[in-house]
């Protein structure tokens, strides 16, 4: 069985909801909540996150406590908000920080509107040793997102397999 870690950061829920999901069906594997100490609740909670995303504004975050070192998890799965088209901004500050310690990488999007941001993804992945090689962008609450979440598990799911047969080979 492979290291899978998920880590996120959420303003009002909707990312790590669906964190916690993909947690849980990938075999309860280890979720760390990113905190950057700002107060981001209610309007003005909303509009600092905006100016701090348009900024791309890189708030102190601390590394998250893991229970292994972030180099030796097989993936991390990253999952962020979509702040003003791009990455959170504690997001953006883990990345920066940390993100040339990860192995392999993917990554979860919550939005607000029908739009994708896939280049999102691109964003994200200037901050990682190598481009990520699974995604999923979702508009909680909305029709087929239950279809691609069990899209983006069965990718996780089927690298991990082929890994583990690598493994035993
Ligand atoms: C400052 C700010 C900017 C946002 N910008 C966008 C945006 O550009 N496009 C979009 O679809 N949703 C945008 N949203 C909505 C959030 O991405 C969406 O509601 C998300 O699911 C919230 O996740 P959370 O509950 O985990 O914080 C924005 C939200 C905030 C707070």
């Amino acid at each position: 069985m492979s290291n899978i870690l998920c880590v996120y950061y959420s303003r009002t829920g909707r990312t790590e909801a669906l964190m916690q999901e993909i947690a849980q069906q990938l075999g309860d594997c280890e979720l760390v909540k990113l905190t950057d100490g700002i107060n981001r609740a209610g309007l003005f909670g909303w509009l600092r996150s905006g100016m701090d995303a348009m900024a791309r504004h890189i708030p102190a975050v601390e590394k998250p406590e893991t229970k292994l070192p972030l180099s030796q998890y097989d993936l991390v799965i990253i999952g962020t908000p979509v702040w003003a088209g791009r990455c959170s901004s504690p997001v953006r500050s883990f990345l920066l920080q940390f993100g040339e310690e990860l192995k392999e990488t993917a990554y979860v999007i919550t939005r607000g509107c029908d739009v994708r941001y896939e280049e999102v993804f691109s964003q994200m992945d200037l901050y990682v040793r190598r481009p990520h090689t699974k995604a999923l962008t979702i508009r909680p609450g909305t029709v087929g997102v239950d279809f691609w979440k069990e899209e983006f598990l069965k990718a996780v799911r089927s690298a991990e397999k082929k890994e583990e047969e690598q493994g035993d080979a």
